[in-house]
């Protein structure tokens, strides 16, 4: 059990928002995996929620096997944060985060995003306007500081608690950084060291359930967010808790299990996108899967023109009678097939076009 305010999660571990990625059909998806404590959806404009703008609306679209939810924030106008929060409280969102981490210039310029770690007091006024209107818990997600020379997240999350939030989540790198370099795991401690009695939940790199506990060991951290990570491996927070709470390893899911789940997010997309658009969008997600399939470049190659549901059983069969050859006897795919394990560093060897895209270059560029 984690407590979080006043709501009680089931595990200690979190899905981080990813724009354009943490929509409905992929929450269910890792939910239905098992270990996942708290799913967070896309940042959402406030003022866009308060205009009830199609967007907007889209992004917290949720359906019961989709809970407990927090809604992401994002806005600098007190008011507008204060009365989107209240908002989501009545439609039944579990709780609601603040974006602090954002680094792209559009959200930073009108004082959202990381911005608001370079004003402390300002910040803290507005999330103490937004805690004081709902009694769902508000939490805070920030990154390190601005840069190197203002790491402000510890006095932030000082200032955050006192105002009363009901965690906070730390993503180990500066703004500045942007997604380049390590987690920086001494900073995350400092947060920790610095709050009263809140939990901090750590963010950043882990992909795999030892890289979990180790964030939670080297930062003193009471939960694991994880973003980039789940994508590449929807079963992550089901191993991580089963790691966390036995020491042990599960087996990786077989070839089959992996088939299974990824047809079942298929027709979650086509359920909740419409079967064009599902489809489309589906294009994108297939690649994450077939990494772990050995040799895929048949099933890749036709997948990235997918457009109706059937053509996707016609596109497996094909290329389940491709993939014979590499197997066994038994059915299983030959030692010198076998995908690689998993890479610990983001980015590194991830395989470009199947790899989650993060901004690169200097950050005042984005
Ligand atoms: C494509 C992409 C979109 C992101 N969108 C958001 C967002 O909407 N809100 C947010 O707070 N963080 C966002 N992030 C940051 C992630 O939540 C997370 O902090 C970061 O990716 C580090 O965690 P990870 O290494 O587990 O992915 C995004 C990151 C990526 C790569």
């Amino acid at each position: 059990m984690f407590r979080l305010g006043t709501l009680e999660l089931a595990t200690p571990l979190f899905l981080s928002p990813l724009a354009g990625y943490t929509n409905l059909p992929m929450r269910v998806t890792l939910r239905e995996r098992g270990g996942l404590g708290l799913a967070t959806t896309d940042l959402v404009n406030a003022r866009s929620l308060l205009e009830r703008k199609a967007k907007a609306l889209e992004l917290i679209a949720t359906r019961p096997d989709d809970q407990p939810l927090a809604v992401q924030l994002f806005g600098a106008v007190p008011e507008e944060m204060r009365d989107a929060a209240v908002l989501l409280e009545s439609r039944g969102v579990a709780a609601v985060d603040i974006n602090m981490g954002c680094p792209v210039r559009k959200v930073c310029r009108v004082g959202g995003g990381s911005a608001m770690m370079t004003a402390l007091e300002q910040t803290a006024g507005l999330v103490r306007g937004m805690v004081e209107a709902v009694r769902i818990p508000v939490t805070a997600k920030m990154r390190l500081g601005w840069d190197e020379e203002n790491l402000t997240a510890p006095d932030l999350a000082r200032a955050l608690e006192a105002a009363g939030v009901a965690a906070v989540f730390v993503h180990g790198r500066t703004r500045a950084q942007g997604f380049s370099g390590h987690v920086n795991l001494a900073g995350i401690r400092a947060v920790v060291a610095a709050v009263r009695s809140i939990p901090v939940i750590g963010n950043g790199d882990v992909t795999t359930p030892q890289a979990a506990r180790h964030m939670l060991e080297a930062t003193g951290c009471t939960g694991v967010s994880i973003g980039r990570g789940a994508f590449y491996n929807p079963w992550i927070f089901a191993q991580t808790h089963h790691y966390l709470t036995t020491g042990e390893l599960l087996p990786e899911p077989d070839f089959e299990e992996r088939v299974r789940v990824m047809c079942r997010h298929l027709d979650l997309m086509v359920e909740v996108f419409g079967e064009a658009h599902g489809c489309r969008m589906f294009r994108k997600v297939a690649p994450w899967y077939a990494r772990r399939f050995g040799p895929a470049a048949e099933f890749k190659r036709r997948v990235v023109r997918l457009e109706r549901r059937v053509e996707f059983d016609e596109i497996l069969a094909a290329y389940r009678a491709w993939r014979a050859p590499f197997l066994d006897a038994a059915g299983a795919l030959l030692p010198r097939y076998q995908p690689l394990p998993m890479p610990t560093a983001l980015g590194a060897g991830t395989g470009a076009g199947e790899s989650i895209a993060v901004p690169r270059g200097p950050v005042e560029r984005w």
